[in-house]
């Protein structure tokens, strides 16, 4: 089977090689995949280009993608929730990366049933974006009805499920983008949109409930300008914070250099009273099948930037790594093995 594979760390054009690699066998808690579409997320392009290497050194080549739809084709010893034949989708666990491919095996626990009004390619546009939505601002923020939201990046693979879900909980929803946007954004449900090309959204937004920082660097600290006191900042573009780092087993050497990093975020907090939290999502199959309900009641829609042929996976990059993409760029696996 053909699969797109990391060759070396680097750009695009060096980095990047289709490769045919053995079908694996599933092991124990593990489901093989026919794939029928993929997605991918910035997350692809900085391991591809090392930035993670300090946190996790690969050993190439090693695949690329973690969001997939497609099909059982065979499962491992103690699944009983799936069954061959059955339509699923996934954001795959770091073990089990490589979802721009024909076939993966991955944990069975990562997976949900595909919602069956959606196609493949717009049910691989859905897990790493929705997950990692939900995570932050359900999960971590508690957003709850009437409260106020400011979503960064509102037409990107993030904020075009953020907006929707956030809508969905009943909030109003306040988004930045840029001009050629703006109409787009506010279709897809956002309250007030702010053309950050035109307008300085600190000079108009305060007293804020929830601000989803999906830009990192200067928002981060930005955030807590426009925040109401005893407010919360959801990042996941920013600086770690210690609670963070413990949950996800960082070791404690690591933890003492992520406290001083994350010192003048927190003091700005304190400052408001306020939580600030960086999410790294996890892959979590109960939580996609919320998520696949929200979708199969059309609560939510995909948002498809792009849709690329599986031959054209390197094309897909480069699109994405433009930083321009509206909602997400999807893969056209085809499901042949
Ligand atoms: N921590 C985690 O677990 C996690 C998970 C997922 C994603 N992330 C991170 O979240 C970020 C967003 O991910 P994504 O998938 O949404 O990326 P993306 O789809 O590539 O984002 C592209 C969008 O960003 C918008 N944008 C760029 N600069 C902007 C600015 N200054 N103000 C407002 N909008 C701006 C662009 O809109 P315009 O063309 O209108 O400017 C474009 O639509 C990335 O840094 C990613 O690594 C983190």
């Amino acid at each position: 089977m053909k699969a797109l594979q990391i060759t070396q760390y680097g750009d695009i054009d060096s980095s990047l090689a289709f490769q045919e690699l053995d079908v694996l066998e599933p092991g124990a808690g593990e489901v093989l995949i026919k794939i029928h579409a993929a997605a991918i997320n910035p997350v692809d392009l900085m391991v591809m280009r090392g930035d993670l290497k300090a946190v996790k050194k690969l050993n190439l080549p090693v695949g690329i993608g973690r969001d997939l739809s497609g099909e059982v084709v065979s499962v491992g010893s103690g699944v009983s929730k799936y069954q061959i034949g059955d339509a699923v989708f996934a954001r795959v666990g770091e073990d089990h990366v490589g979802t721009v491919a024909q076939c993966l095996v991955v944990d069975a626990s990562h997976l949900a049933k595909k919602p069956e009004n959606l196609s493949h390619e717009e049910s691989a546009s859905v897990p790493l974006v929705g997950l990692t939505s939900y995570q932050a601002l359900i999960q971590v923020a508690g957003l709850k009805k009437g409260e106020k939201v400011l979503i960064h990046a509102g037409s990107g693979g993030i904020g075009s499920v953020a907006i929707q879900l956030a809508k969905a909980y009943g909030a109003y929803v306040i988004t930045t983008t840029s001009s050629d946007n703006v109409e787009w954004v506010r279709k897809l449900g956002a309250d007030q949109v702010i053309d950050y090309k035109k307008e300085n959204y600190l000079e108009l937004l305060s007293g804020i409930d929830v601000v989803y920082d999906t830009l990192g660097n200067q928002y981060t600290k930005e955030a807590f300008k426009v925040l109401k006191q005893g407010g919360r900042v959801v990042s996941i573009a920013g600086v770690l914070d210690p609670q963070s780092a413990r949950e996800l087993g960082i070791n404690w050497l690591l933890r003492k250099l992520i406290r001083l990093r994350s010192g003048p975020i927190l003091k700005l907090a304190k400052q408001k009273n306020a939580l600030y939290r960086m999410v790294i999502m996890q892959p979590n199959g109960d939580q996609l099948l919320e998520l696949a309900a929200l979708y199969q009641d059309k609560i939510l829609s995909p948002v498809i930037d792009k849709i690329y042929p599986f031959e054209q996976s390197i094309a897909a990059f480069s699109h994405l790594n433009t930083k321009r993409a509206k909602g997400k760029v999807v893969i056209s696996v085809g499901g042949s093995t």
